[in-house]
């Protein structure tokens, strides 16, 4: 496997709504990060991702672009951009932008030109259908945010356009090749400032099925979900090469795409040596318990299940490149309240996912508030929610005859927003997010969990996240904790997760995914024990006694 400069990174993603506000209008912006790079080069990162900061009317939060080439005022200013990008690098970090090219903003120039003139270039740069009232859409496909994929184009009554996501959110047509120039063009512009790469947004979807056609309905709506289309698409691969070839190749850009539903052959030309990502999410965790009737039938992961999805994975990717490894996004839940069972929220268990997710092989993504041990919102009341997918779901739910508070119950532990509270800095007003009032309620244990609280404390979840990113860089380590194999270590021992790293050392990575004790056999002695997120470990060498939710890193014999 060819080498490459990002291979031994950790990334962090920001979602600047929500990271830090240096203006005190409640939003998070620009020169709050800039503010933060000093704590981000403390925490041990190198590769920063933010979500969108490009003008944008926010109906998705800054998915849905109105201009690619500007930062929305309430984020900065493009000055703001290229000191973040300056200033980061002086501290060895590069960052990464959200690349959200499958749909812009109906607010875009392009779409409000393909309104004027359907028939003019733009028109060809959507998807637009004749169509007239008491006619069937062109297909029957429900957007990701519910609904039709398909709406009126505004100013017209015969004529229909095509949305993946919100009806805010028109697709763009990839079969367009002045349409994929005009997007090589611009990424060029963004590299060209310095950018280390991008995270490619929903990039599955900007292969459609073609000609438009309907699906057997899965709900009583008369609607298929958009993913059965996707699941026949093809040709997704070879606009992907295009681009990568016309953009991220010629700088040696790192690249991660937001990939669900690959075809596993597909593999190597994703994420392989010359693949036309550097890597891609692995959500294979987040598809377990999924039902895609609605969030109200989702079950959360049972840590078996987790671990075999883990497991799974890593041999996927094994021979073939590297998985971005995840517990949680700005699209989950958070991680600690998602797969830890019920209720249990002590720090030895959330260090004990952190550690297990973190040293697999693949690179590892922090989500901002994760190495704090952030949890989700448990008292949301229905106005609080801002995120159109929620509230989308709360509808499902009551058609689907839950009652007002289950429904509201169900999309509180799937809900988007529990990854979008702010930051928690310090038990202060405000959470030291904000001088002013949170565009979004913070979660009220910002009280116990924060920053200020952390910080320099031995034993905390912070501090825990900052060992587990210098073991990852250190001289003595490195070389195995990124190229080393992942090997499971009895599998099939209950609730106990563990694997070896094997390389130029070899290591253990052993947790007890449990409440209980339990014991586990060692592969064979061990040299050093290298973390623990404990206070002691009882071994005679021969035998590990894990204590509930332990998690320890052992340096092994060769
Ligand atoms: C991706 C983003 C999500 C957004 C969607 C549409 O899944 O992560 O936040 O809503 O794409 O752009
Ligand atoms: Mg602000």
């Amino acid at each position: 496997m060819q080498r490459k400069w990002w291979h031994g990174k950790t990334a962090y993603q920001i979602y600047p709504k929500s990271f830090c506000d240096s203006d005190g209008d409640g939003i998070g912006d620009l020169r709050g990060v800039i503010s933060k790079l000093d704590y981000l080069q403390e925490l041990g990162v190198e590769i920063v991702w933010l979500s969108p900061v490009y003008c944008s009317p926010l109906a998705d939060q800054g998915y849905d672009i109105s201009d690619y080439y500007n930062i929305d005022p309430r984020f900065g200013t493009m000055d703001d951009m290229d000191e973040l990008i300056a200033q980061a690098h002086t501290r060895g970090i590069s960052i990464v932008m959200d690349l959200v090219v499958n749909h812009c903003s109906d607010e875009h120039a392009w779409f409000r030109k393909a309104c004027e003139d359907p028939d003019g270039p733009f028109g060809e740069y959507f998807y637009i259908r004749d169509w007239h009232e008491g006619e069937p859409l062109p297909c029957n496909w429900r957007s990701y945010f519910g609904g039709p994929c398909w709406d009126l184009l505004p100013g017209h009554k015969d004529k229909v356009y095509f949305h993946a996501f919100h009806r805010k959110q028109p697709d763009l047509n990839w079969e367009n090749p002045a349409l994929r120039r005009e997007i090589y063009k611009m990424i060029n512009w963004w590299l060209d400032r310095g950018l280390g790469g991008f995270r490619i947004d929903a990039i599955i979807n900007i292969k459609k099925l073609l000609p438009f056609r309907d699906f057997p309905a899965d709900r009583d709506d008369g609607l298929c979900a958009i993913q059965r289309m996707l699941a026949e698409a093809e040709g997704v691969n070879v606009f992907l090469q295009e681009m990568a070839e016309e953009t991220f190749h010629r700088y040696d850009a790192f690249s991660v795409g937001e990939v669900f539903n690959e075809k596993a052959e597909d593999l190597p030309q994703i994420i392989g040596d010359n693949g036309y990502f550097s890597s891609m999410f692995d959500f294979s965790g987040h598809l377990i318990g999924l039902d895609r009737r609605g969030w109200h039938l989702c079950r959360l992961p049972a840590p078996e299940e987790y671990k075999q999805a883990v497991f799974t994975a890593q041999a996927r990717a094994a021979d073939i490149g590297f998985f971005s490894n995840i517990i949680e996004n700005h699209d989950e839940p958070r991680g600690v309240s998602h797969y830890l069972p019920q209720g249990e929220r002590s720090d030895a268990a959330k260090k004990l996912l952190g550690g297990l997710n973190f040293l697999l092989r693949g690179l590892p993504f922090l989500y901002q508030g994760q190495e704090l041990g952030m949890e989700n919102r448990t008292d949301w009341t229905l106005g609080e929610f801002d995120d159109v997918s929620t509230l989308d779901q709360y509808e499902v739910a009551l058609r689907a005859g839950l009652t007002p508070e289950q429904a509201l119950r169900a999309v509180s532990r799937y809900s988007r927003d529990n990854a979008r509270t702010p930051f928690q800095w310090d038990a202060g007003p405000g959470a030291g997010f904000t001088s002013g009032t949170p565009w979004l309620p913070l979660n009220g244990n910002y009280r116990e969990i924060n920053l200020a609280d952390q910080r320099g404390r031995a034993g905390s979840v912070y501090e825990f996240y900052r060992s587990l990113i210098a073991l990852r860089k250190s001289p003595d380590y490195a070389e195995t904790l990124v190229y080393g194999e992942t090997v499971p270590w009895l599998p099939e021992q209950k609730n106990l997760m563990a694997y070896l790293r094997r390389g130029e050392k070899t290591l253990l990575v052993a947790g007890n995914f449990q409440a209980l004790p339990q014991g586990m056999r060692m592969p064979c002695p061990a040299r050093e024990l290298l973390l623990n997120n404990l206070d002691s470990v009882d071994t005679d060498g021969t035998t590990l006694r894990l204590a509930p939710w332990q998690l320890v890193v052992f340096e092994l014999e060769p």
